[in-house]
């Protein structure tokens, strides 16, 4: 996989700091694996897979940096946008990648409360409040 900026920062991933939600597996861990060769610093915002993410961390290097993420809590939230302000001062991008994947293919009745709850939390909510919050940090 290749990624190349077409951004007005005069281009390209080196330095660039960004944080990566949902990166343990499937297309987050992708993602951090192209930042980090191409020179990214990359926060990463685990979540309920914490050994996972913290094995990638491990694998990647010095400039990858794993925090605790729960999307449903925006208390992580905050914490993570305030880590990354601490580690490498600030943010130039989101990744909002973290979601609930096993929960499409039903109608919305057939689904429970509590699946219907979680997926609310994490999908919608999580990725607002992230937005939000981590906007504060790119300005
Ligand atoms: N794979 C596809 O074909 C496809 C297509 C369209 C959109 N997407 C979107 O791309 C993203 C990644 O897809 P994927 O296929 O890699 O999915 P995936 O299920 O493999 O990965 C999702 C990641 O989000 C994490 N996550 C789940 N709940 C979390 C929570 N509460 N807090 C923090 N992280 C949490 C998971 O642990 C996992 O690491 C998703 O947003 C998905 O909707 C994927």
């Amino acid at each position: 996989m290749s990624l190349q900026s077409t951004g007005s920062n005069g281009g390209g991933l080196a330095k660039r700091r960004v944080i990566v939600t949902g990166s343990a597996c499937g297309l987050g861990a992708a993602f951090v694996e192209v930042l980090a060769q191409e020179g990214a610093q990359v926060v990463i915002g685990g979540d309920v897979l914490h050994a996972e993410d913290q094995a990638l961390a491990d694998r990647l290097g010095a400039n990858m940096h794993f925090e605790k993420l729960d999307f449903a809590d925006p208390a992580d939230i905050d914490s993570l946008v305030q880590k990354a302000a601490q580690k490498i001062g600030g943010i130039d991008s989101l990744i909002n990648n973290a979601a609930i994947t096993n929960s499409g293919g039903w109608l919305a009745g057939e689904l429970s409360i509590e699946t219907w709850d979680a997926v609310m939390n994490v999908n919608v909510r999580g990725h607002m409040a992230h937005e939000y919050r981590g906007a504060a940090l790119s300005a």
